[in-house]
């Protein structure tokens, strides 16, 4: 299949079907085994369906890692009023571009996740909340949602059970905080999308104040899959810490760059150089960001033996984040780089917090000082104590987002500051 790139070292088990408008429709994903995860689940009974994703071991395709199964046993047992579940489906960090594809290429396979994991949770409405942006997803999304109405799939009595699940797609207004669980919440409440101070956690005063998981797409995708095989199977891939399959969104210098589904724990070197084809001709790596913008960046000798889970990227002192492996050649100027991402964070801030709403834009002016060689080896102090002020001092972590890659591009490429500073010099063009 020719879907943009594609490597014999992939395990494609949530990417199957990307490539294949028949993967769109019921009848093509019901082909590939769709929906069959969902009978079974019925049949298990709701412990043992949570029981299942404990034993698989999967972690939170979001970002944060949190163990999947364990985040559902946090819901009540006993049911005082409506549970929600939220699919997270606002994916706009910088770099990362894999539940977009499974929300155009395998809609009913996410559609089936819902609805396996609302069951297990109690929840009779699942919201699935859909980066405005993504105008192609939304489209492919609602029709899929119609037709497992149409089946009998969701709805009331879902697959001749009792058993009743509602899906609602809504569509977000173009705000990266709206990915953050509980202003996603807010949002979907039709409030500004705010994030809220925790705790309550979610599982106890959720959407509308009602116990609500929030889950990211592709960890909802991963469910049917587990279910229908097992968790004992979902372990063959991966690490006893980090099990299963992992969408790397790859993008950056590399020659092929493009989403790659690998076993967690895939050397960073082989995606690099044997996945993605390596440098252009006389090019070598300079740095690597392994997890979206938000983590700290990697130098070439950390790059060397690093494994892609969770806990090998946390050894080199970052982190695996959302898996979005952002490349950069020796072209690369890393303070223009970091620059535009600490512009992201400062455009997108949502200015509740002074650290964050103060602290980022200041981080991008004295940045910009140094980029246009008007700064001193001061400033680099000033960038450095004003990270340590926006790091876990706010209501959300987008100011700690904001402040990583400073630091720890000052940490490791100092040198590109200092040549900046001291003779105003381009280090690299990029
Ligand atoms: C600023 C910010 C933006 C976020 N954006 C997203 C997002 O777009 N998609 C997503 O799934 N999680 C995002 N998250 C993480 C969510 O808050 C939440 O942890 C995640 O959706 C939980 O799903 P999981 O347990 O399946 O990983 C974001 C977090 C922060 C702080
Ligand atoms: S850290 Fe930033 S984005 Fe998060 S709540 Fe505070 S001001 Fe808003």
């Amino acid at each position: 299949m020719a879907y943009p790139y594609t490597h014999e070292k992939e395990v494609r088990l949530l990417s199957r079907g990307w490539g294949d408008p028949a993967a769109r429709t019921l009848a093509g994903a019901r082909a590939m085994g769709g929906y069959e995860g969902l009978a079974k689940a019925l049949e298990l009974g709701r412990e043992k369906v949570i029981e299942e994703v404990k034993a698989s071991g999967l972690r939170g395709r979001g970002g944060a890692g949190f163990p999947t199964g364990m985040k559902w046993s946090f819901m009540p047992k006993e049911k005082r009023g409506p549970h929600y579940l939220c699919c997270n489906a606002d994916e706009s960090e910088p770099g990362t571009f894999k539940d977009r594809e499974l929300l155009r290429w395998t809609p009913h396979q996410l559609i089936e996740g819902c609805l396996i994991a609302a069951y297990a949770i109690q929840a009779e409405h699942a919201y699935l909340y859909c980066r405005g942006e993504f105008f192609e997803a939304n489209q492919v999304l609602a029709r899929a949602v119609a037709e497992a109405y149409e089946a009998g799939l969701a709805g009331e009595k879902i697959l001749g059970s009792g058993i009743t699940i509602d899906l609602t797609v809504h569509q977000g207004a173009g705000a990266y905080i709206c990915g953050e669980e509980t202003a996603l919440m807010n949002s979907l409440e039709g409030r500004r999308g705010l994030p809220r101070v925790k705790p309550p956690f979610p599982a106890a005063a959720g959407l509308f104040n009602r116990p609500t998981t929030i889950n990211n797409v592709e960890t909802l995708c991963a469910v049917p899959h587990i279910i229908k095989n097992g968790g004992a199977w979902y372990r063959q891939w991966g690490s006893e810490k980090s099990p299963g399959t992992k969408l790397f969104c790859v993008s950056g210098h590399v020659v092929r760059p493009g989403n790659y589904e690998l076993p967690l724990g895939f050397p960073l070197q082989e995606l690099i150089y044997d996945v993605c084809g390596g440098f252009r001709e006389g090019r070598r790596l300079k740095a690597v960001i392994p997890g979206g913008s938000s983590v700290p960046i990697m130098s070439e000798a950390e790059c060397l033996d690093c494994s892609l889970d969770y806990e090998g990227v946390a050894a080199k002192g970052s982190m695996l984040g959302c898996a979005s492996v952002i490349v950069m050649d020796d072209s690369t100027n890393i303070v223009k780089q970091v620059r535009r991402m600490v512009d992201f964070y400062a455009h997108e801030s949502c200015g509740q917090c002074t650290p964050c709403r103060e602290g980022t834009t200041w981080l991008s002016r004295i940045l910009v000082r140094i980029e246009t060689g008007r700064g001193t080896e001061e400033d680099l102090q000033t960038l450095l104590d004003l990270g340590k002020q926006m790091t876990g001092t706010t209501i959300c972590v987008l100011s700690d987002s904001a402040a990583a890659p400073v630091a720890s591009s000052i940490q490791k490429f100092r040198d590109d500051y200092l040549a900046l500073i001291r003779q105003g010099e381009a280090v690299g063009a990029a």
